[in-house]
């Protein structure tokens, strides 16, 4: 039988970063998920095994992530080879830090290594996207293509797929905190509405083109501003205990600007320099304690790489 074993790690991503709804996203260095696949010419994609999710997450490949992706590589190069996942997940589910997109690029990464890389790496998120609309009802690519790729990447539309990458500052770090609390992508994106007042659209599409031209210029005063959210996060905020005390706590420490990662309940910072990041994790670590949750901080620069093969 024809074995191939290859592991290969993808990274954690802001989605939407506050006011790019569901067209931007930025990948972090860490935390991310990692997938062990071995190759085989069975014909048939299983999960072998998963680690780390308390036996939350579906073993059968066609519900999972991680073997969506790899079915709908198999199937686009009419392969006959089947693979065996093994998926460490690193990242908590449903938290907003692009969990389920993870797995799936983890996934893609190995399996166009196994295979000898059919595929560039940019034309592997179709089957990403595949992935992530079994796991949450929505084809977005605000954490498959950061995660994929690497950095903060625009994704200026979806059919055909055009996406932008946009250059960070050096000294931009970002702030993670993770509270002890589950806000599943499906639910938070049945509490949006379905139209926006165009005084509202005006305002997002303002502070959008604004935090690109912050992160180009650079400036980050610039990029501390325009982390406006008017579309998603005055729905979602009250799915976030203590959301607005958490907030101000992080502004206050020094942050440039801080939102809701994703769908949540995950919220990040931008932050100039490792110092004013530790300062504002902590702050903002302390007042989720104020409100009765528990949480994890993760301060990370910008991932610029992406997912990778480590093994
Ligand atoms: N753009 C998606 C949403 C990201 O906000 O629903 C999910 O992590």
């Amino acid at each position: 039988m024809n074995t191939k074993k290859i592991h290969a790690y993808a990274p954690a991503s802001i989605g939407n970063v506050s006011c790019g709804f569901d067209v931007m996203g930025m990948a972090v260095d860490a935390p991310g998920d990692e997938v062990i696949l071995t190759l085989n010419d069975s014909g048939v994609v299983s999960i072998k095994d998963i680690e780390g999710d308390n036996g939350k997450l579906p073993r059968k490949a066609e519900e999972n992530t991680a073997g969506v992706a790899v079915i709908e590589f198999l199937k686009a190069i009419e392969s006959n080879h089947g693979a065996e996942i093994t998926l460490i997940k690193n990242l908590p589910l449903g938290s907003g830090m692009g969990s389920s997109a993870a797995s799936a690029v983890a996934a893609v990464i190995a399996i166009n290594r196994a295979l000898g890389n059919p595929f560039l790496k940019a034309d592997l998120l179709p089957f990403v996207m595949q992935a992530e609309f079994v796991a949450c009802g929505s084809a977005h690519a605000d954490n498959a293509a950061p995660s994929l790729l690497g950095g903060l990447i625009l994704i200026r539309d979806n059919h055909p797929l055009d996406i932008i990458e946009i250059p960070t500052p050096e000294e931009l770090m970002c702030v993670l905190v993770h509270p002890h609390v589950e806000v599943k992508t499906r639910d938070a994106r049945q509490v949006l509405k379905t139209s926006v007042p165009l005084k509202d659209a005006i305002t997002q599409w303002g502070n959008t083109a604004a935090l690109v031209a912050g992160m180009m210029k650079p400036d980050y005063e610039l990029i501390g501003r325009s982390l406006q959210d008017v579309v998603a996060e005055p729905m979602r905020s009250v799915l976030i205990p203590g959301f607005h005390s958490i907030k101000q706590a992080a502004v206050t420490a020094g942050a440039l600007g801080c939102g809701i990662s994703g769908s949540g309940p995950t919220m990040f910072s931008f932050c100039k320099g490792k110092a004013i990041a530790d300062n504002v994790g902590v702050a903002m670590q302390q007042q989720f304690a104020a409100v009765g949750l528990q949480s994890e901080v993760y301060v990370s620069k910008v991932n610029k790489a992406g997912a990778r093969v480590i093994g």
